[in-house]
């Protein structure tokens, strides 16, 4: 079962609609809908709210504005943001563009949107920061990064390796702020009934959104309940309580019937965070030969004072190649913007998109292969961590890699091939993404009818993880795939580490094998020691009310592994692109992948999440960026007609390689997660293509017509 590409096994309900999301949920009866209304201003305060005509218009039960909303926990920054409170209409300030100033709550849908509108808002506006490079001399070191890590490591004396050469790189890139943007819009269902609260809710985070929705409103966590049975994508941007959940429980519980609130495409934009913008300085220093003296990364992004998110940007360069001379350091700027928010591949995307086109610019000036100076620097053991780099197949990946793009034939010099007003060139970029392990737990019972259901709270976010779960459990318990049952993402089941940082999967997966495990021992326990061939029916024999079992893992604090080992996955990118002499329209023409992400369990579903990562790494090279306006604070292209991402047309065939492996010193599947892995590198590979087909290097992602147009060739 374990390495079998199989469907999902959750594909029939959702092509079929019997898949019911958040929104859709019947559960708790006929519902009221609520509509947020948000701030026309970023910075300053309401002086006056009238919902006087909204409460009269059709349809209306309730507008909750700042004045009549009920008491809640104050907003604090926590380490574990997952579960931090995120009170609403707690007062008149306004802290970023958007920001709810009311919700109407009515009948139907479009008689609370109509309502909404006619809320009377008047505002104080006051100046704010929007513009990070304007404001890039506020920019202030950072001590501890996202996931607890050091902000700053230092290995011997950069700037004297930089001075001493001989060949360097010392350049500066730019990334834009980029949005989640799943296709499920955030969306809740709250149900209050006997005191006790259900939230059928869109999150990548059953137990933290618990946590977090129980502390906004007050209540004991025992009362609250989350469900996510169903999630449209997440990409980051549901691992956070947001607005929708709590409004939609404030509301349900002002007027005792189920309410829900979805966020509307723009308020997405608005009301859910962005990844910051980031201005990167990387400098390399080589010998002739290729090998790397000095690695230097500073990333300067934006932030928020009051709830910071920094992005681990530059650790990526401290893994990745080997060098003596070594320095990592994170800056944030805070402007008066939504709090940053994880979006795919949160530090990598944008620090390899760095990272791995300064080292292509390093190839360029040495005259070496991109592929040989990366083999050349390559290491078993963590360069700045001394430990060893477990699961490590850099090399393997970037000559499987090599051989199935045909490398050999990439053009030696730049702007060296033409076909008609195409301009034709490859690139490649290596990938590095750290493996994380959540503490874990899941369940598994043969019930009195002998249905085996496996269960945990992790959501599957639209991954794999239903038919993963059932593909582990049924390898463990011998049993065919159909026979397992997978209840997933519900806060009365066993607490996971929840579905973010490509780790949803592998960790529940390793969870259930061990209670899987533990089943099996304690049927045969009770069988006298001795094994049966019919698990199912013996444990029915000998357990009438049902039998159950758990397995856990630990957080990677706790866990061995993570101290004696670098826990990471690897890949690599090759990428054509053709660009047009004339206009510098960019055209990918082809792109091959090879990860390494330890045993793949489902090579169907896996292959389907690298593949989804790479066309996000085409976008963050040639397409995605929001826009702030620097007057008003507010995004300029805050929707999904202007916020550009990838179409079928800009996407060709792409090849997605898995390297199956077996890492021992991951977990005891030998598994890795692989979510956010395609996204990684690819960003890369695509801009050197660019370069190599062009002779222009843009260092401000992304690579649009107007960047290049001013640089190309004669035609
Ligand atoms: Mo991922 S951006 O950690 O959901």
């Amino acid at each position: 079962m374990i390495g079998a590409a199989i469907s999902r096994i959750d594909g029939p309900l959702k092509v079929a609609g019997r898949a019911a999301y958040s929104y859709e949920r019947q559960d708790a009866g006929p519902a009221l809908y609520g509509f947020i209304r948000g701030a026309a201003i970023a910075k300053g305060r309401i002086t006056l709210i009238d919902a006087r005509d909204a409460e009269a218009a059709p349809g209306v039960t309730l507008v909750l504005t700042h004045l009549n909303a009920p008491p809640q926990a104050p907003l604090v920054a926590k380490p574990t943001i997952f579960d931090r409170p995120n009170p609403q209409l707690a007062g008149d300030g306004i802290s970023y563009y958007g920001q709810p100033v009311a919700l109407v709550v009515a009948e139907t849908f479009e008689q609370a949107r109509a309502a909404a509108a006619l809320v009377r808002v008047e505002y104080e506006r006051e100046p704010g920061a929007y513009d990070l490079a304007a404001h890039a001399d506020r920019a202030e070191p950072q001590e501890t990064i996202s996931l607890g890590l050091p902000g700053e490591t230092r290995f011997g004396d950069i700037d004297r390796a930089m001075a001493e050469g001989p060949v360097t790189v010392d350049e500066t890139y730019t990334t834009p702020y980029h949005l989640s943007q799943p296709m499920e819009p955030h969306a809740c269902l709250a149900d209050w009934r006997d005191g006790r609260l259900t939230v059928y809710l869109s999150t990548q985070m059953v137990a933290p959104g618990r946590a977090a929705l129980a502390e906004t409103l007050l209540l004991d966590e025992d009362r609250v309940t989350v469900d996510a049975a169903y999630v449209g994508g997440g990409f980051g941007s549901k691992l956070y309580l947001h607005a929708e959940a709590v409004l939609a429980a404030l509301a349900a519980r002002a007027l005792g019937r189920p309410v829900k609130v979805v966020l509307t495409r723009r308020q997405v934009f608005t009301l859910t965070g962005q990844r910051p913008a980031t201005i990167q300085r990387v400098r390399l220093s080589a010998t002739p030969d290729g090998r790397l003296t000095g690695l230097g990364h500073d990333v300067n992004m934006q932030s928020v004072a009051t709830l910071p998110w920094i992005e681990q940007t530059a650790t990526v360069s401290r893994s990745l190649y080997a060098a003596p001379n070594r320095l990592t350091r994170h800056y944030t700027t805070d402007l008066d913007l939504t709090p940053g928010e994880a979006v795919r591949g949160p530090g990598e995307l944008p620090g390899l998109l760095a990272l791995e086109t300064a080292m292509d610019e390093l190839a360029h000036r040495l005259g070496i292969d991109p592929v040989e100076l990366r083999l050349r620097n390559d290491t078993d053991i963590d360069p700045e961590l001394g430990v060893p780099l477990n699961g490590r197949r850099l090399a393997d990946c970037l000559r499987e890699g090599a051989r199935r793009f045909g490398w050999e034939r990439r053009p030696a010099e730049p702007a060296s091939r033409r076909e008609g007003s195409w301009l034709i060139g490859y690139g490649m970029a290596s990938a590095i993404r750290a493996h994380f392990q959540g503490a874990t737990e899941a369940s598994v019972r043969i019930a009195p009818d002998g249905r085996v259901v496996v269960r945990s709270d992790t959501p599957d976010i639209g991954t794999g993880t239903y038919t993963i779960a059932a593909q582990v459990a049924a390898e463990a318990l011998g049993l065919p795939v159909e026979a397992v049952t997978v209840e997933l993402a519900s806060s009365t089941y066993p607490k996971g580490g929840g579905a973010g940082g490509s780790y949803g999967a592998a960790n529940t997966a390793v969870a259930i094998h061990r209670a899987c495990r533990a089943l099996r021992e304690r049927i045969a326990q009770a069988a006298g020691g001795v094994p049966s061939n019919d698990l199912v029916g013996t444990a029915r024999r000998l357990f009438p009310e049902g039998v159950e079992a758990t397995g856990a893992i630990v957080g990677q604090a706790e866990d061995p592994n993570f101290r004696n080992y670098s826990q990471n996955t690897y890949g690599t990118s090759f990428a054509e692109v053709a660009v047009d002499v004339h206009t510098g329209e960019v055209r990918l023409r082809r792109m091959t992948g090879v990860f390494a992400a330890g045993r793949i369990v489902n090579p169907k579903t896996a292959r389907s999440q690298i593949m989804g990562g790479m066309i996000w790494g085409v976008s963050s090279a040639l397409h995605e960026a929001a826009h702030v306006d620097p007057r008003y604070g507010s995004w300029v292209n805050g929707d999904l007609a202007e916020y550009v991402v990838p179409v079928h047309a800009d996407i060709p065939e792409i090849e997605a390689i898995l390297l199956d492996d077996h890492d021992e010193h991951a977990n005891d599947l030998g598994m890795k997660g692989v979510g956010e892995l395609g996204v990684c590198g690819t960003g890369a590979a695509v801009s050197n293509a660019v370069f190599n087909a062009t002779g222009i290097r843009v260092r401000d992602f992304p690579i649009t017509l107007a960047k290049l147009l001013p640089g190309l060739p004669a035609p």
